[in-house]
């Protein structure tokens, strides 16, 4: 297997109702991480090139759901479905992370 040029973790955390750290899975992280799955079933030439892993939680719980890639360790907070294509598009192909999406520098960086 090729190392991929873009490694892509998608927090798909789950907490138990109540939980005083919620978690991704009560911002619709599912949801994302079937698209980005979809998304890159529908773009055959980056097989090899970009990895879609689920993950467990990388920390800003209440900004998320929260989408890490690699190698720029560049974080996504907020990240909802329909933003998943212009992820692909922008950054994942074009090398553009999207600023407007960034996790807040409290948070990570
Ligand atoms: S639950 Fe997703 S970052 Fe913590």
């Amino acid at each position: 297997m090729p190392i991929p040029e873009k490694h892509v973790f998608v927090c798909t955390q789950a907490r138990p109702p109540g939980h005083p750290r919620s978690s991704c899975a009560d911002r619709n992280c599912g949801e994302v991480f079937e698209e980005f799955m979809w998304q890159l079933q529908n773009r055959p030439d980056l097989f090899g090139k970009v990895l879609i892993t689920a993950t467990g939680c990388i920390g800003p719980c209440s900004e998320g759901p929260t989408v890490l890639v690699y190698p720029e360790a560049f974080m996504y907070g907020g990240v909802k479905k329909d933003d998943v294509g212009r992820i692909f598009d922008e950054h994942l192909v074009g090398n553009a992370p999207i600023q407007s999406l960034k996790m807040s520098e409290e948070f990570w960086g």
